[in-house]
């Protein structure tokens, strides 16, 4: 048994499902077998990893009624967002209830094991309601949602074998790993960044301030599914090592990518994102404006909101950010909680205009984005094009 240093994990202890053994292989290659997607494996990944802690499998209809009811699994623990395995009905109906099957990715390769304890009808509508606060197919987690196969297989899994990160590899840890990184460099207090985007400034100065009142930083970027019009993980990943080259302490950052595939449920995500930080070892986490959320969804500090209505049960401590910006009579980033000038003085771009821009080749202000990341971003979006144009 491998020592779990620092804060507990979620409802009490990291779950380790992991089972690399080439008996336990050579037996999961006679079972019958069910193929995945890329989310479904990555969730599958972070429930074996103790990511997802508490969580042992994939839900089965009592906890997924009791999440998206009342956002508690049935031990009573809080959990935001169901962690479920959709199949088509045709598939569900070749698949035995209580018999282990063997989960594989698109290519054949075998993952995971599952005991499938449950076989159920999931209500979308209701899922939709309440995880993501609307039924419409415009959003692209609730378009994911109802694209998904109608009925759910619940149950308890092995992970048999960790999917490649290929480029990141050098960038993945698991929640035991980081907490024993964290006790090796001494960090009590660590606060934990989660981003589905390139870092910007207003990034830079949230982390920075939280970083004035904990021992560290971890940098916790998702690289896991995200819509076609984000940043590709690749190159965001690119623009958070040129950061930290040039502008951070190296003794008090660590980075290492968030497999998961992104919901855009802002508030129920950002409080999974918090759950699965805090597995991580993560004493603290940052929550800035319309966290994890897309389109007018959710109201610009809505899942700040939730978050300090679940705050105790989460046992955390939360850096809450009002929207960032650069002022120019300031002279310096602020909010509206430090700065007294009109919006006209701030200079703060959207994530669609700052997309434009670099995929145009121009440079965005610095006040903005630092010039060293802007230039790695056109590149990287550049080599993509390029990349595609030749595919
Ligand atoms: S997210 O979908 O992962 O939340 P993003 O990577 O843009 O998107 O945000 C990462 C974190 O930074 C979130 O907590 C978000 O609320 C916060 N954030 C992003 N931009 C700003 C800003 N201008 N001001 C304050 N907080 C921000």
């Amino acid at each position: 048994m491998q020592t779990v240093y620092g804060i507990k994990a979620h409802g009490g202890q990291l779950i380790n499902l992991e089972d690399f053994s080439e008996t336990t292989a050579q037996a999961a290659a006679q079972l019958p077998s069910l193929t995945i997607n890329a989310w479904n494996l990555s969730d599958l990944e972070l429930i074996g990893i103790g990511g997802f802690s508490p969580l042992t499998g994939f839900m089965t209809s009592d906890d997924y009624h009791a999440v998206v009811k009342n956002m508690h699994l049935m031990s009573g623990v809080l959990w935001s967002i169901p962690i479920t395995l959709p199949v088509t009905k045709e598939q569900a109906a070749a698949i035995e209830l209580n018999s282990t099957i063997a989960l594989k990715d698109q290519s054949g390769v075998i993952y995971g094991t599952m005991v499938v304890e449950d076989k159920f009808v999931p209500d979308k509508q209701l899922e939709a309601q309440n995880v993501y606060g609307t039924t419409d197919l415009a959003h692209p987690g609730v378009k994911r949602l109802f694209e998904n196969g109608d009925v759910y297989l619940g149950g308890a899994i092995k992970l048999l074998k960790k999917p490649s990160h290929g480029e990141f590899s050098d960038y993945y840890m698991e929640p035991i790993e980081t907490r024993k990184l964290f006790h090796d460099l001494g960090w009590k207090t660590i606060v934990g960044f989660q981003t589905r985007n390139p870092i910007h400034r207003a990034h830079e100065y949230i982390q920075k301030l939280a970083l004035e009142n904990v021992d560290g930083l971890f940098l916790n970027p998702l690289v896991g599914e995200t819509k076609a019009d984000d940043i590709p993980a690749d190159v965001r990943m690119e623009s958070y090592k040129t950061i930290l080259k040039y502008y951070y302490p190296k003794d008090r950052v660590r980075l290492v990518i968030y497999p998961a595939a992104m919901r855009y449920a802002g508030p129920k995500e950002a409080i999974l994102h918090a759950i699965v930080r805090k597995n991580y070892g993560c004493t603290d986490f940052i929550v800035g404006r319309d966290h994890a959320g897309v389109g007018d969804y959710y109201g610009t500090y809505e899942a700040q909101e939730l978050i300090t209505a679940v705050q105790s049960e989460l046992g955390m401590h939360f850096f809450k950010f009002d929207n960032a910006f650069y002022c120019k009579k300031c002279g310096s980033m602020a909010t509206q909680k430090t700065c007294p000038h009109p919006a006209s003085d701030h200079i703060s771009l959207s994530g669609t205009k700052v997309r434009k821009m670099l995929a145009e080749g121009t440079v965005p202000p610095k006040e903005v984005s630092r010039p060293e990341v802007a230039q790695v971003l056109i590149d990287g979006l550049k080599r993509k094009r390029e990349a595609e144009v030749h595919a």
